[in-house]
């Protein structure tokens, strides 16, 4: 790609216009000729363009590009176009480029061999039509040649050999062999995802095999980062409670988390973002069942606080004074408070939402330097006096930092 067209990319970066992704499989395209390769848009890219009632290129949310070979050179020679870092992943073949707001990933086409279920799949090189058949569903199982016609004028010809085409149509979500819930049973989670999303129904030999494996507990061999990233996926899906309440349904939440999800869950996840469906999801769970996943600290946290959360609501509603009220959440991470903010209602509520906007950000003037000047020794005693202070501004007792002085005076007893 030459100086001119380099800089243009660069400028349309992140902002997902058409030109850029039109250019983006242009450069592949191009370094597929220099190394005598073939490249493929694949999986879900190919599915959501062929869906699209308009066909351009706006529609891609991300890239997902087979080549036959040089996986490696062409990542990095288009990560060098893009000016970004590329990330491989040689285990899997694979390779990743993240632009602001698009990412492009790129993989040699490949087969695999599940070792045991559940376990991820060893990968060796093979040709396109291996690797379709490799994959979870037919809608994700087509390929289109990057072609001069489809890069310039969006006329694909589409690898279809597993009737993926058909599928869509018909508006089903149909697994590709008897074992694929077996060799990897995120693909439970991802059957539920995608016909959500779509408006599809799984085809019934798909939707037997799918109860048989949670039947026979496989979701239980799975890591836990794969079945937290499949909540995680799941929590960003627009009819995310849809999905949660057929996981629900179907048993998948009593094989991995032993309990039920009360109904009520459903009424309040409604009013949470994505993440706080997460943790609230979590905070429904026993520990043990997730003491295995790589957790951030701050989302086990979080969890705890929800799950003690009916002893706090229980003490918010017999209290009134603003400072017993400041420091009673004040312990509190600010994501706990902003969950039970949404789910409670009443006085509670309006607790915390006044400690939210108000309370929470109260200040005074005296300081650990102004008690080193009244000559008090360092020590606890400054943080309870200053504590007190606070109390007292929070109270409405004392306003002015000349209030302030008076009070400590008096609490000094000078
Ligand atoms: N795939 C698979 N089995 C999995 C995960 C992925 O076969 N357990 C294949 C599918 O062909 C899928 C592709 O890898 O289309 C890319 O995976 P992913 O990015 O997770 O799926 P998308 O179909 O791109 O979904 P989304 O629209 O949510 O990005």
């Amino acid at each position: 790609m030459h100086a001119k067209k380099t800089k243009k990319v660069l400028v349309l970066l992140g902002e997902k216009n058409i030109s850029i992704v039109q250019e983006i499989l242009d450069v592949i395209y191009k370094l597929a000729l220099k190394y005598n390769i073939k490249a493929y848009l694949v999986g879900g890219p190919v599915r959501d363009f062929l869906m699209a009632q308009e066909k351009n290129f706006k529609i891609f949310k991300d890239l997902d590009i087979a080549l036959t070979g040089y996986y490696q050179e062409i990542g990095n020679e288009l990560a060098s176009v893009l000016k970004a870092r590329p990330i491989f992943y040689p285990r899997f073949m694979t390779m990743t480029i993240s632009l602001s707001d698009f990412r492009v990933d790129i993989a040699q086409t490949r087969k695999e061999i599940y070792p045991q279920p559940a376990v991820l799949p060893q990968v060796f090189p093979a040709t396109i039509e291996e690797d379709l058949k490799r994959r979870d569903f037919t809608i994700n199982a087509m390929a289109i040649p990057l072609t001069e016609e489809f890069i310039k004028n969006t006329e694909a010809q589409v690898l279809d050999p597993l009737g993926g085409q058909t599928d869509i149509k018909d508006k089903l979500i149909r697994i590709l062999h008897p074992k694929s819930f077996i060799d990897d049973p995120t693909r439970i989670f991802r059957a539920l995802r995608f016909a959500s999303r779509l408006g599809f129904k799984l085809e019934e030999t798909t939707a037997q095999l799918m109860q048989d494996a949670i039947h026979k507990s496989y979701l239980t061999l799975l890591s836990g980062e794969r079945v937290f990233y499949e909540l995680e996926m799941i929590c960003k899906e627009k009819n995310a409670l849809k999905i949660l309440a057929e996981l629900q349904e179907r048993k998948v939440i009593k094989k991995l988390y032993k309990t039920q999800l009360p109904q009520d869950f459903f009424l309040y996840a409604s009013k949470l973002s994505n993440d706080e469906k997460l943790v609230y999801l979590f905070s429904f769970f026993a520990d043990k069942h997730y003491k295995h996943y790589p957790l951030k600290k701050e989302f086990i946290l979080v969890v705890r606080e929800l799950q003690k959360s009916s002893e706090l609501t229980r003490k918010l509603k017999k209290i009134k004074r603003r400072s017993t009220i400041y420091f009673l959440l004040k312990p509190y991470h600010l994501n706990t408070l902003n969950i039970l903010k949404k789910i409670t209602h009443g006085s509670v509520r309006k607790k915390i939402v006044n400690y939210l906007t108000k309370l929470k950000d109260t200040k005074i003037h005296t300081t650990g330097q102004t008690l080193k000047r009244y000559n008090i020794a360092p020590g606890p005693s400054y943080h309870k006096i200053l504590n007190k202070i606070l109390a007292y501004k929070l109270d409405g007792k004392i306003k002015t930092p000349k209030d302030e002085e008076r009070y400590l005076n008096k609490l000094l007893g000078r």
